[in-house]
């Protein structure tokens, strides 16, 4: 573990803020993987996704917060200046390198699963790997879109903001897995490449569609049409 000094932090319910720290100048990772993060004090650590991207100067995560959740409830109280500890090894399946690459990139994310993509869409090179970009972040409520909304609104992406439990929401508001299955005909792995990222019934649900689909799992031994990850902060 290293410790990194917090340099900005924002809060945006009471249950989802975003804070960035500085990044050692030997820290390297690739867009879309994760890191254990802690208060260094004890051996309470939780994993990460990274939000910003690999040339970025600072790190950025964004997190929930849990009353009682064993690091958040310490982590959400974290001032600038404070340290956090970081570990030393990123990793995670959400990276290019286990994805066929060309024609068009899905990132299909519910709630903090939006992290990795973060990551992925401040990197250049993501861009350069496929034709068009399209992202679905499905969310409850729509302050929940707050922390990313307009970064993801000025990419050059096409960006589906869907808002499930708020009847005043005046886009989308399917599950990301209805609306996966509304457009099936129009999916295909030869020419779509997708990356999933959320709570575990969510890629479940997403990972059983596209198997039964006959697309095919990536891993970091073999590259595949989709590779999916849960977004692992729930404590
Ligand atoms: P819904 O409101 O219909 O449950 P959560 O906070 O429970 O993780 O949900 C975040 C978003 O993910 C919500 O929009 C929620 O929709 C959606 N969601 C949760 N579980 C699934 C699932 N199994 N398949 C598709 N979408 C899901």
């Amino acid at each position: 573990m290293e410790f990194v000094k917090v340099t900005e932090i924002e809060h945006y319910t009471n249950t989802l803020f975003r804070f960035k720290t500085e990044r050692p100048s030997t820290f390297r990772f690739t867009a879309g993987e994760f890191i254990m993060v802690s208060m260094g004090d004890n051996n309470i650590s939780r994993a990460y996704s990274l939000t910003s991207g690999p040339y970025d100067e600072y790190l950025e995560f964004y997190s929930i917060k849990v009353p009682d959740g064993p690091l958040t409830s310490r982590l959400q109280y974290i001032e600038i200046g404070d340290s956090i500890a970081i570990g030393t090894k990123p990793t995670g399946t959400l990276t290019l390198a286990n994805l066929d690459l060309g024609g068009n990139l899905w990132l299909l994310a519910t709630g903090t699963g939006i992290a990795p993509f973060i990551s992925l869409l401040r990197d250049p090179y993501t861009y350069d790997a496929f034709d068009s970009i399209r992202v679905i972040w499905s969310v409850r409520y729509p302050k929940e879109l707050e922390a990313y909304h307009q970064f993801l609104k000025d990419q050059d992406i096409l960006y589906t903001p869907t808002v499930t439990r708020d009847s005043g929401w005046q886009g989308m508001n399917k599950r990301i897995t209805v609306q996966m299955a509304d457009q099936q005909q129009d999916i295909l792995p030869a020419k779509d490449k997708i990356m999933v990222c959320g709570s575990m019934p969510f890629n479940e649900d997403i990972q059983n569609m596209l198997t039964n689909w006959g697309w095919q799992e990536g891993t970091r031994k073999n590259a595949g049409t989709f590779v999916q990850e849960k977004a692992f902060t729930t404590k």
